[in-house]
């Protein structure tokens, strides 16, 4: 037997328990525990999430420095946090999961060094991050170490903004300051029953407000994705948030130098839609589903849609067409008429500039009476949260392909990626009624003296709406560039998506907008 093979084996027998401790985290019981919540632990969820065997962990031996409160004597290798790479689809991914069966998953200064590790990594490679959330905030005996910690993560979600794509998996506890960090990515997914995100909990409302509120009420899965707008989907256990996010992962680029990847493709884009042709009703305040265009012109009608419930009027999500990945922003004529409010434009505006920070075309269906009338929404502010949207359209560079369904009405048509705002191809249906506003309001304006008289009103109406209540009159002055049937809306959307494959277009040099915020 050569020197030195007894000493080689019984270090490496040394290494495997020492990774073999690693891997236990928190230990059997915490683990029993996890599972008793229905939640997976830190390493279940990157396999599932992951294409199997491909993940690579670092930093397993990490161990935090804290020396107070008897932390000295309890140490768990890994710190609380399990990160590294892996891929998805085959592509690669950096990922954080914070594993709840140490110290609660609580951040310590070096747990927070390994998510800046992983974040700055991503980077510099190029490849989106996907952070885990399961922890109980600041670990409480390192005091404000933790808290630098923090502010580290934050720092670097802020300069990963707009470069790789962020996506965040909120599957337990997140309170306090520690929201900020999903806050900032681009994609938040929840459970339903096993996580909350609140910057201030129950015990504090109380306190303060004197309001008795649960934790699941308060900042459960269904209050941030339909109350809030916080997250994006609500999912009924981890597994099926993991998979959704492999699903999601899919339709996005690696990083804002890349485009997304080309997947299946054998939809053909020439697919006519007969039934798109009477989806309109004859009466124009008849509502019917826009999800039924969006699915029809989608390949493979798939569809994945963004804030379900939140802000209802505006349906937003990726598709794909000839294989690439489309943004789609659409009004929904089901909900409020279809009318844009201050929630509905704050959904759209954020998810136009992550398309367009990211090289996704934007596909936008319009069928928008306008913005929505009242003082709740002048009072909150509609004239700033609207001028998001229009802002993010504006500044938009990413192919713009827009088709008007029926209503497009005053500023909303403006928003909408009409022309004006560079759109690149916009098409209307035959049954598009773009114009400064519905017949019956503006007859009531330029013929105020006839109000009293029913009959002269109606006979104004009808004259106005064979005027302007449809697509010619745009399409005399070009904002529009063609009258389609509605059969034919997929094949002429990817026929002109195809055209603008080499679109390049750059915006004036600055430091940053001013979007009102
Ligand atoms: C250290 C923590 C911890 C923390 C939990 N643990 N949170 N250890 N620092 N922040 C430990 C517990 O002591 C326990 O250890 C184990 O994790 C599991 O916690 P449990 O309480 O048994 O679990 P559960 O009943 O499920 O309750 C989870 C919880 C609760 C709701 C998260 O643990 C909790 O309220 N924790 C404190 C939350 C908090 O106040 N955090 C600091 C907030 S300030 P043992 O050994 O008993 O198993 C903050 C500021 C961030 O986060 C600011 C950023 C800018």
């Amino acid at each position: 037997m050569p020197v030195g093979t007894g000493r080689m084996r019984k270090i490496i027998q040394q290494l495997e328990q020492k990774r073999a401790r690693a891997k236990l985290g928190g230990g059997e019981e915490r683990i029993a525990a996890q599972h008793a919540k229905g939640k997976l632990t830190a390493r279940e969820r990157i396999e599932v999430l992951f294409d199997e065997g491909s993940f690579e962990e670092w930093d397993i031996f990490v161990e935090h420095r804290c020396t107070d409160f008897g932390m000295r004597e309890k140490s768990v290798p890994g710190d609380g946090v399990v990160t590294g790479y892996g891929e998805i689809n085959g592509r690669l991914a950096f990922i954080y999961s914070q594993d709840f069966t140490v110290f609660g998953g609580s951040l310590s200064e070096a747990h927070a060094e390994k998510i800046c590790k992983v974040m700055d990594q991503a980077v510099k490679v190029g490849a989106p991050l996907i952070g885990i959330s399961d922890s109980g905030g600041a670990r409480i005996q390192e005091g404000i170490a933790s808290l630098g910690g923090y502010a580290e993560v934050f720092q670097r979600n802020v300069l990963a903004s707009g470069v790789v794509p962020q996506i965040s998996l909120v599957m337990g506890p997140c309170a306090g300051g520690a929201v900020y960090s999903p806050a900032i990515t681009d994609f938040v997914f929840m459970v339903e029953d096993s996580s909350y995100m609140f910057v201030t909990g129950p015990d504090v409302a109380r306190t303060v407000t004197h309001e008795e509120v649960s934790a699941e009420e308060l900042g459960g899965a269904s209050a941030h994705t339909s109350k809030s707008g916080v997250a994006d989907l609500a999912f009924a256990n981890d597994v099926d948030a993991l998979l959704a996010a492999r699903r999601l992962f899919d339709f996005l680029p690696s990083d804002n130098r890349a485009r997304a990847p080309r997947r299946g493709g054998g939809d053909p884009a020439s697919r006519c839609e007969k039934s798109l042709d009477t989806l309109v009703p004859e009466n124009p305040s008849q509502p019917y589903d826009i999800k039924e265009v969006i699915e029809k012109i989608s390949d493979d009608r798939d569809f994945f849609e963004l804030q379900p419930n939140y802000a209802k009027n505006l349906v937003i999500g990726f598709a794909r067409m000839r294989g690439r990945s489309v943004g789609i922003v659409a009004n929904q004529p089901l909900t409020l008429a279809g009318c844009l409010d201050i929630n509905a434009s704050v959904k759209g505006a954020r998810f136009v500039r992550f398309c367009d920070a990211f090289n996704i075309p934007l596909v936008t269906l319009v069928d928008v009476p306008g913005f929505m009338p009242g003082s709740a929404q002048e009072h909150g502010g509609i004239i700033r949260h609207g001028a998001k949207l229009l802002y993010a359209y504006a500044e938009a560079t990413v192919p713009k392909v827009t088709v008007i369904t029926r209503k497009a009405y005053g500023g909303a048509y403006d928003v909408m990626a009409s022309k004006h705002l560079r759109g690149d191809v916009n098409f209307a249906w035959p049954s598009a009624e773009i114009a400064v506003m519905g017949p019956k309001g503006a007859v009531e304006i330029i013929f105020r003296e006839e109000a009293k008289d029913a009959a002269a009103l109606e006979a104004r109406t009808a004259d106005y709406r064979e005027k302007f209540a449809n697509p010619f009159v745009a399409g005399r002055r070009g904002y529009i560039d063609d009258v389609i049937l509605p059969r034919d809306t997929r094949e002429r959307v990817c026929r002109s998506l195809k055209m603008l494959r080499g679109k390049r277009l750059e915006n004036p040099w600055r430091k940053h907008g001013n979007i009102p915020l």
